[in-house]
This record gives C-alpha cells, sequence and structure tokens, in this order.
C-alpha cells in the first residue's frame, strides 16, 4: 500500500468507529463523520461550537448516492450533479427519512455535494453510508485549506486528518436551493451563476437573501481587522501604515481565492493588526471571493 492508500485506509476505520476525520477537498478542509453515527455528527457541532440548527453538508461519492438521500431529486438537481460533479457545488434537495435530522439542523431538507479531491473520493467509495461534513474551522473563524491549517485550529479534537495538500479552489463551494424554482444560490463560490445559468437553460437563478449559515455577517473572520477597497490606491496608502498588510486580490483572482485563508492566517501569526484587501471585479470567482473577503471585513 502506498502512504495515500494506508491514510485513507485509516481515515475509514476512524470513521467507521464513529470518530471524526478531517477530509481534503478542492474548496476546503472538512469535518467528517459517518451520517449513521448520530454522536458523532452531534460531536461535530461540539467541537465546530456550532449552533445545533446550522446544517452541514453531506458528502458523496457520486450522483446515485446523493439521489437516494432525498425524497424529491429534482431535474435541476440531476442537470446540475450531472455536469458539475465532482466539483465545488453543494445542492440543497428535500431529505429522505435515511439522513439523521441531527445532520441537517432539523430541516426537511439536505445540503449534499461530491467534492473532487482523489483522496477523499477513494474513501468516500469506500464507505457504505456517505459523511456529513462543514468546515474544519471554529465556528465563525477562517476555514482552513490545509492539514496544518486544521491542526492549527481544532488539534487534539480532531481524531485523524487525511492529508490531502493544499485545497485548489480555496473558498467554499457554490450552494444552490433546488427545493425552489427557479433555483437560487444562497452562496456563491468557484461555480458560477452564468455556469449554471447556461446547464439549466434558464433566465438568471435569483441570487437573494439566504438561509445559509456562511450569510451570518462575522464569518470567515481573522483576529487582524480587515479591510476592503476598489481602489489601488487606497489600498496602497492604508496598506503603509504600521502593522497592516497588503492583500492583492485583484491582480489574480484565481490565485487570490487559493490563498486568501492562508493570507489571513499569516497575518494573525505575523501580528498583523490590519489586512487591506483590493477588491476583484464581481465576476467568475470575483463574486466568491468579494463575498468572503466583505464578510471578514463587516461589523469590525
Ligand atoms: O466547500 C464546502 O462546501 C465545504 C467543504 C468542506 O465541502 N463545506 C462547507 O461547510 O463550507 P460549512 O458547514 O462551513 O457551510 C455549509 C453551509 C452553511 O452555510 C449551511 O447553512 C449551508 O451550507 N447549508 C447546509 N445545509 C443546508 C440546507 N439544508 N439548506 C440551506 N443551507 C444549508
Ligand atoms: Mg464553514
Amino acid at each position: 500500500m502506498s502512504g495515500h492508500d494506508s491514510d485513507v485506509a485509516r481515515a475509514r476505520e476512524v470513521l467507521e468507529a464513529g470518530g471524526l476525520v478531517a477530509i481534503p477537498t478542492e474548496t476546503v478542509y472538512g469535518l467528517a463523520a459517518l451520517i449513521s453515527h448520530a454522536e458523532a455528527v452531534r460531536r461535530i457541532f461540539a467541537v465546530k461550537g456550532r449552533p445545533v440548527d446550522h446544517p452541514l453538508i453531506v458528502h458523496v461519492a457520486d450522483v446515485g448516492r446523493a439521489r437516494v438521500l432525498s425524497r424529491n431529486w429534482t431535474p435541476a438537481a440531476e442537470r446540475l450533479a450531472t455536469r458539475f460533479w465532482p466539483g465545488p457545488l453543494t445542492l440543497v434537495v428535500e431529505r429522505s427519512r435515511d439522513v439523521d435530522p441531527v445532520v441537517s439542523g432539523g430541516l426537511d431538507t439536505v445540503a449534499i455535494r461530491c467534492p473532487a479531491h482523489s483522496m477523499t473520493l477513494e474513501l468516500l467509495r469506500s464507505l457504505s453510508v456517505p459523511v456529513a461534513a462543514p468546515s474544519a474551522n471554529r465556528f465563525g473563524r477562517v476555514s482552513p485549506t490545509s492539514a496544518r491549517h486544521v491542526l492549527d485550529d481544532l488539534g487534539a479534537d480532531v481524531d485523524f486528518v487525511l492529508d490531502g495538500g493544499d485545497c485548489e479552489v480555496g473558498l467554499e463551494s457554490t450552494i444552490v436551493d433546488c427545493t425552489v424554482d427557479p433555483v437560487q444560490i444562497l452562496r456563491p463560490g468557484a461555480i458560477t451563476e452564468e455556469e449554471i445559468r447556461v446547464v439549466l437553460n434558464a433566465t438568471a437563478p435569483a441570487a437573494g437573501p439566504s438561509r445559509a449559515s456562511g450569510m451570518l455577517e462575522s464569518h470567515y473572520a481573522p483576529r487582524c481587522r480587515v479591510v476592503a477597497t476598489s481602489d489601488r490606491e487606497e489600498a496602497r496608502r492604508l496598506s503603509s501604515r504600521p502593522k497592516a498588510r497588503l492583500i492583492d486580490a485583484a491582480h489574480d483572482p484565481e490565485s487570490a481565492a487559493r490563498s486568501l485563508y492562508a493570507d489571513l492566517r499569516r497575518c494573525d501569526a505575523d501580528g498583523i493588526a490590519e489586512a487591506v484587501v483590493l477588491l476583484p471585479p464581481a465576476t467568475g470567482i470575483g463574486l466568491a471571493l468579494r463575498d468572503r473577503v466583505l464578510k471578514a471585513a463587516a461589523g469590525r
């Protein structure tokens, strides 16, 4: 067995014994438990310090395993899953009785996604039930994009960390509510509204107010103050003050998305008081990037 194979085997053992495993995905690391172990799922909420009415995302190996988790798998869900999975897209659908309400915070719906990461896909295929996994950070803090970030945040509270390297996208998945028609984007991510519209052959999906906890004002926050601006001159001026640092998210938004959370964590580690983020235009991944940065900047 290669190192990767034995790590995946170990992750499987820990999950099947009712433990918590941090799993790599293309977006951010997740903190996983088998959905059949209600006690383990409850421990996820406890470890994160997350309110129990904030639903988790169920991670599956393929579309077939998603369909059975819903009592109304819609044509829109089918088309989106078939086109974008494995990938950074989460679908909210009506929950079937196979999904314990503890997973979805007592809601009648459940959020499901199939992550694009070879080790995690191998793990999910080897399990007979899916896992529930929120991002592997304490509630309200910056999401982890490396195994090191998970250990820094959760330490001994996680039973095993499956190290799959740095996350390739770096921002949480796009969430689409498929229980309404037209579908509604609850959280922007790497899969854009434009791409979704093309697949559904639809007019713009509404990106209105959302029920997702990621929409809470003070989410994704580092300890340092975050200031956001679209004005390069202003960014330069603000970041030249003592204990300030510039994060340029405008020059190359894809790469900025990949490194944003690591950059914010580094600001904290280096004792920076103010991270000044130069915002990208609101197109493509820029929309998700702006969303996360503005949330980190909100109310501080
Ligand atoms: O990229 C991702 O989605 C990552 C990786 C680990 O897959 N996961 C993630 O999970 O970001 P978390 O728990 O940090 O955020 C999940 C979001 C929350 O905002 C939650 O409110 C929303 O998904 N959500 C979950 N179930 C929902 C439901 N049934 N209806 C509406 N929103 C839901
Ligand atoms: Mg999160």
